[in-house]
């Protein structure tokens, strides 16, 4: 039974053969009826969403399947019964169960007992669906170069120790790209999961690397990408926070020294002023309402590969 819990839980040739169906997904959204019965996929949520509910739901449906949205503040998943028991319950309900939660931890619990294929909405490690719908939107906007993605530079600029930073390096080193991260002392990836990327970049060209310098980060990027500095339960430490990153602003001074085609990505929610300036999140080089729409279309392709 494949899972997709973090971007490395795909080779680099899977990983090209599920974007190969995205696109063809979203050129054809309603030609694929992997999940007609309709069998039903749970989706859960322990933490906030707009676009994860919005893309799967909608995109589960055109899948000709049931979504089934579980809240996960009413199910208290670990504390009103264990990880283990809702998995095994869900799993008897649904073809598939999509999880937001918290620690890496729990989605791992939750495969383990599932017996059903397991998707990571977002955890505190990794947000390996948002990455899927990236690297989708780069591919579109780089148009058709030899190699796809690969030899591509992507920055990312910011909170390099959130799910984001560690989802950018494992998917962008799979797909032979130069990964840069940059953030502030005491924000930067996990060391584990930088030397994972590193051993895959080794085997597709690519590279993952700090650069804790945000202009030097920037310079040359094809790609540059930012996230919230508040990730969803760091809350507490917004105030801190604002000004010890305030130099990796995503702003005009930064974009200038990117590519002169560089693409902007955010995952959103954003915050203009705060890690990108308004002028760059709404300026011609974001693409970040492509990059919102690609969810629907990426997570698509996972589930119809996982299920096929
Ligand atoms: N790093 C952010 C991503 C939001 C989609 C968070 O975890 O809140």
């Amino acid at each position: 039974m494949r899972h997709f819990l973090r971007d490395d839980d795909l080779t680099p040739a899977e990983l090209v053969e599920v974007l190969d169906l995205a696109a063809e997904l979203k050129a054809a959204p309603y030609a694929h009826k992997p999940l007609e019965g309709p069998q039903t996929v749970a989706i859960i949520f322990d933490k906030p969403t707009l676009r994860t509910q919005a893309s799967f739901v909608a995109g589960i449906a055109e899948l000709g399947g049931n979504p089934m949205v579980v809240d996960g503040n009413l199910a208290q998943i670990g504390t009103r019964e264990s990880i283990a028991d809702v998995a095994r319950v869900l799993g008897r309900q649904a073809s598939l169960i999509v999880w937001r939660t918290h620690d890496q931890s729990r989605i791992d619990e939750m495969a383990a007992y599932a017996g059903v294929p397991v998707v990571n909405a977002l955890t505190d490690q990794f947000h390996p669906c948002q990455t899927l719908a990236d690297l989708l939107t780069i591919r579109e906007h780089k148009g058709d170069r030899p190699g796809g993605l690969a030899g591509l530079t992507m920055t990312f600029l910011g909170d390099a120790a959130c799910n984001m930073g560690h989802s950018y390096l494992l998917s962008g080193a799979a797909a032979g790209m130069h990964v840069r991260v940059s953030g502030p002392d005491g924000f930067q990836p996990d060391p584990e999961i930088l030397a994972r990327a590193r051993a895959i970049a080794a085997g597709t060209g690519g590279s993952a690397e700090i650069v804790l310098d945000p202009e030097a980060a920037s310079e040359g990027a094809d790609v540059l990408i930012t996230d919230t500095w508040i990730s969803m339960g760091k809350e507490a430490e917004s105030s801190d926070r604002a000004e010890v990153f305030r130099p990796w602003q995503l702003n005009e001074d930064l974009l200038a020294r990117g590519a002169d085609d560089a693409i902007v990505l955010h995952c959103l929610p954003a915050y203009r002023g705060k890690e990108i300036s308004a002028g760059v999140l709404d300026g011609p080089q974001s693409v970040i309402w492509d990059e919102a729409e690609n969810r629907r279309h990426a997570q698509k392709a996972i589930i119809t590969w996982l299920t096929r």
